[in-house]
């Protein structure tokens, strides 16, 4: 029976300012998705939080870009905007940008994840989520997952991995998306999903099968609403093990935080930090910017788990990296390149400071 895994995400509001989220919303997502379940709409759900976005992870079969789960998932999110309300938490309902649904979820602020998939005899999946970030974080990441042998020794040593992977990539400024084979074109390919602010890999597939191997969301905020609204804070679904690449390989590029954009007033770039769900409570400077990833095992669509990925300890070196790469970066204050340039800064006051400078402005000579 073919699955649809389904990751819709949404910052609803903030506890404490932007750094957490509220266990009452929680309890109220939870209520919300069981109710759907018991109603049989849902084979199963889980709601978790990445920092100060609410998380809906949910298995049907209804496929992917339903109505009826989207706006399962919408419905959601105004009843948890409602305790968020309440409580006066920071920012409530910022990221539902329309006043009313209308069929899918998709550019009405929402960040969305989804794939499709016949389960297979043992399904691992593992769901990334972040915080203080935009979805290009997962380009370096998914690359070397899918692309790199010296992160993925698969793609060398195993024969269901060695044809590669095909990498799906948009151009979220254009809106138009490519596709680059690997390993023969990735070359080519990074000459783009090097420019992660605008061009994203959304998705991944297995060359010989074409099975879908991950997804990502890939919704700007900014691009949607055309002004700064919080940023995307993005999900990615990867399946793992068999002809993907193992749970380990999965994990692996996070050892090595990366800078990712995003960290304070969606401005600056700092470390992607890999921190367990727990610890997903972006404080200092409103940051770092954090990843967890659950995994779970699906039984006839049932989520068996999660596994909290990142509580391992083999990842306490790098979470001590970020946070040295963290003060590396907070040294440069209000200067490039930990503010962001210019145009790709979600904050600015640049156009009211010229405006009042006008004519202070003279020719060089
Ligand atoms: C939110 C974020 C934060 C806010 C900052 C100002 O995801 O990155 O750094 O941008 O706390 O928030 P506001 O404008 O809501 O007071
Ligand atoms: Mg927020
Ligand atoms: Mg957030």
């Amino acid at each position: 029976m073919p699955i649809t895994l389904s990751v819709i995400k949404a910052d609803i509001g903030g506890y404490v300012g932007h750094s957490e989220s509220h266990p009452d919303v929680l309890a109220r997502a939870e209520e919300c998705l069981a109710k759907v379940k018991k109603a049989g709409l849902l084979v199963d759900y889980h709601v978790t939080k990445c920092g100060d976005d609410l998380q809906l992870i949910m298995t049907h079969q209804q496929g992917e870009e339903n109505e009826k789960i989207h706006k399962l998932a919408w419905d959601t999110f105004v009843d948890c905007t409602e305790v968020a309300k309440k409580l006066k938490l920071h920012g409530a309902g910022q990221d539902l940008l329309a006043d009313a649904f209308s069929g899918n979820v998709k550019g009405m602020g929402p960040g969305v994840a989804e794939m499709e998939f016949e389960e297979r005899e043992a399904e691992t999946v593992i769901i990334f989520m972040a915080d203080k970030t935009s979805s290009g974080a997962w380009n370096m990441p998914l690359y070397k997952m899918f692309a790199d042998p010296f992160n993925t020794i698969g793609l060398v040593i195993a024969s269901n991995m060695h044809a590669g992977f095909t990498f799906e990539v948009h151009d979220v400024k254009e809106s138009k998306k490519v596709f680059f084979e690997s390993p023969e074109e990735i070359y080519d390919m990074l000459v783009f999903i090097g420019a992660p602010s605008r061009f994203m890999v959304k998705a991944i597939y297995h060359r010989p099968s074409k099975e879908i191997a991950a997804v990502s969301s890939t919704q700007r905020l900014a691009l949607i609403a055309g002004r700064y609204v919080g940023k995307d804070d993005p999900v990615c679904i990867v399946r793992s093990q068999g002809s993907f690449p193992a749970v380990g390989e999965v994990l692996e590029p996070f050892a090595s935080p990366i800078l990712v954009e995003g960290w304070m007033r969606g401005s600056h770039m700092g470390p992607l930090m890999p921190v367990s769900v727990i610890d997903s409570t972006p404080t200092r400077f409103d940051g770092p910017p954090r990843v967890i990833g659950l995994g779970f095992q699906l039984a006839e669509g049932k989520l068996v788990g999660p596994r909290d990925m990142f509580a391992d300890k083999s990842f306490n070196l790098a979470r001590h990296q970020a946070n040295e790469m963290a003060d590396l970066m907070r040294r440069h204050g209000p200067f490039e390149p930990h503010r962001l340039p210019l145009e790709e800064m979600e904050y600015t006051t640049m156009p009211e400071v010229m405006k009042k400078l006008e004519g202070r402005f003279t020719a060089l000579d």
